[in-house]
Parts: C-alpha cells; sequence; structure tokens
C-alpha cells in the first residue's frame, strides 16, 4: 500500500504548471481542459489566433488558464512567450509541443494513372511540403529549446512532485502508418517529430527533463475535417472494424486519458515513450510501429 494507491491519487495533476502550443483548439484544448479542471496552477495556452485562444479561456471558465499569443515558427516570439512566463510564475513542470497543420493532401483516388499520380503529387509546392516540417517538426525543437531553463526551473522549484519536467510532443500514428491519410508530408513530418523527442529523451538524460510522445490516431478537430464526413464519427460503428478496431473515431477522453497517465505521478515511470490512442488503427494497416 503506498500514498498512491487510489487512482485520485495515482492521475493525480494538482498543482502543475504546463504550457500546451496549439491549446486554442482541439487536441490542445482538450488536453488544456483535462489539466485545468483537475487542478492545474497554471496552463498557458500558445497560438496564433488570439480570438481562438480568448474563447478556450471563456469556455473552460477557469483563471488557471492563460492565453499568449505565440507563433512557435517564430524565435523571438517563442522567447517573449518564455520571458512572459518567466516574469509570471517563473518555472514550468510540463510543456505539451501540439501545434501542427496537416499540410498537403495531394490525395489520389485509387486506381488513378500514373500520369494522374504523377501530375496530382508534382503540383504540391516544394515550400507546402517543406511548410509541413517546419511546423509539425523544426518548431517543435525550437519550443522545446525555448522551455528547457524553465522546465528545468520546474525540476528545482519542487512545487509539483508527481515526475520530473517533461516535453510531451503531440506527434500521430502517421509516423508510423505506410498508408496516406493526411498526405506525404504530413507523415514523414510527424515520423521525424517522433524520432525528435525520442533523442531529446536521450540527450536531456544529464538536465532530468524527460520526453515523451502522444501519437493520436483520429479524431474530429479542425485538422481532419476534410477526412471525416458524414455521420458522427465518434459514434461507434462510424467505421469498419478493418479501418479502425474500435470502429469510431477518437473522444476527447481518448486523448485526455493518455495525457493524464503521462502527466501524473501514474506515467512518471516514462522516458522516451511513444503512446499510441488509436482505437486499433495501426493493427489493421501497414506500419512500421
Ligand atoms: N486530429 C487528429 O486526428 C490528429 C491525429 C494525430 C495527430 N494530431 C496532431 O494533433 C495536434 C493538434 O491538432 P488538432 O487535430 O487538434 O487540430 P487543430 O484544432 O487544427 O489544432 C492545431 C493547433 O495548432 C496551432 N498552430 C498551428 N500552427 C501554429 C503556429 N505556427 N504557431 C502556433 N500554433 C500553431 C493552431 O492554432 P493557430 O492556428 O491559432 O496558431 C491550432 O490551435 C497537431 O500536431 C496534429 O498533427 C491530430
Amino acid at each position: 500500500m503506498t500514498a498512491y494507491s487510489s487512482a485520485i491519487n495515482l492521475f493525480d495533476v494538482t498543482g502543475i504548471v504546463a504550457v500546451v502550443t496549439g491549446g486554442g483548439s482541439g487536441l490542445g484544448l482538450f488536453m488544456t481542459r483535462a489539466l485545468a479542471t483537475n487542478g492545474a496552477k497554471k496552463v498557458y495556452i500558445l497560438g496564433r489566433r488570439k480570438h481562438v485562444l480568448e474563447q478556450a479561456v471563456a469556455e473552460i471558465g477557469q483563471d488557471n488558464v492563460v492565453p499568449l499569443q505565440c507563433d512557435v515558427t517564430n524565435q523571438e516570439a517563442l522567447k517573449s512567450a518564455v520571458a512572459f512566463i518567466e516574469e509570471d510564475i517563473g518555472y514550468i513542470n510540463l510543456l505539451i509541443a501540439n501545434s501542427g497543420i496537416a499540410g498537403p493532401s495531394g490525395s489520389v483516388p485509387p486506381g488513378s494513372s500514373i500520369t494522374h499520380v504523377q501530375e496530382a503529387l508534382f503540383e504540391i509546392s516544394m515550400q507546402d511540403f517543406t511548410n509541413t516540417f517546419h511546423v509539425n517538426c523544426t518548431a517543435v525543437f525550437y519550443t522545446t529549446i525555448a522551455f528547457l531553463g524553465l522546465l528545468d526551473k520546474g525540476n528545482n522549484n519542487q512545487s509539483y512532485r508527481n515526475g520530473r519536467s517533461q516535453v510531451i510532443a503531440t506527434s500521430s500514428i502517421g509516423s508510423f502508418n505506410r498508408r496516406i491519410t493526411a498526405g506525404f508530408a504530413y507523415g514523414a513530418s510527424k515520423a521525424a517529430t517522433t524520432m525528435l523527442l525520442k533523442v531529446l529523451a536521450t540527450y536531456l538524460v544529464p538536465y532530468r527533463i524527460r520526453a515523451n510522445i502522444l501519437c493520436p490516431g483520429l479524431f474530429p478537430t479542425d485538422l481532419t475535417t476534410d477526412l471525416i464526413h458524414g455521420k458522427d464519427p465518434t459514434e461507434e460503428g462510424a467505421f469498419p472494424l478493418d479501418q479502425i478496431p474500435a470502429e469510431r473515431a477518437g473522444t476527447p477522453e481518448d486523448i485526455m486519458g493518455p495525457l493524464l497517465y503521462l502527466a501524473s505521478r501514474a506515467g512518471a515511470y516514462c522516458n522516451g515513450n511513444c503512446v499510441l490512442t488509436d482505437g486499433g488503427r495501426l493493427s489493421v494497416t501497414p506500419a512500421t510501429y
């Protein structure tokens, strides 16, 4: 019997100070809500659109959520966000590098001629392709580096005792999926992000900062509007077993649960870990996982 035997203690995030990039919408908003409504001291949500961040704060309705306008592809903007948080509270325990974009799709119907495939894929501009890596991977790296000092102070501060400071990136099962869903650039950029976080987990060992990866499957958000059609995708039966074994898309609980696990004492022994939450999708897809 330990103090942590009860689920309430084991998954407790009371007092945590977190930063969530892309925290104003979709999965970032679900994760922000999970932390904010479970006793987080502060959750700073970063994104480019001020009104989206402010709407998220109003929706959650708690004064522990702080909106900060910040483009994560801009080093100066990252430095300003860090400076604000340094002044406001002085440390963080958790950074969730969650911002991301779908990038160009270039989808072609199955059975298309090679000429059609070639035309459809070649017409994607290299800049659009590269920009997907820029937001999904490069910016995750610079966001992490920008917050290292505050994560270190989070370890020294000792106000949150449920695990050492950590970075969690929202990557994707796209990093393992050998079938194209969102696009070639998306999957490859997420594979790079997953690898980046593993490398960071090893690199940051001497600094006692952990790095873990969340790999969601399909969740209805702004990012996936183009991939989901028809009836409520989260209703069981919305997808065939051979596409998503759970037969549905993910719900807020399906990302909140894994996040609370990683952020609390329950996940404190995880470092360099990759948590899939995909309803079993990679089990029925050719994948490198
Ligand atoms: N939905 C899924 O099925 C799914 C599956 C696997 C992985 N994911 C990943 O989950 C993460 C969140 O996506 P989502 O599905 O929740 O879609 P979403 O609602 O579109 O969220 C994306 C967030 O990223 C922010 N963002 C984009 N570019 C940014 C930039 N340059 N600087 C700062 N913030 C930026 C957006 O805010 P602003 O536009 O206001 O900046 C937005 O809040 C992404 O990394 C995505 O790849 C999603």
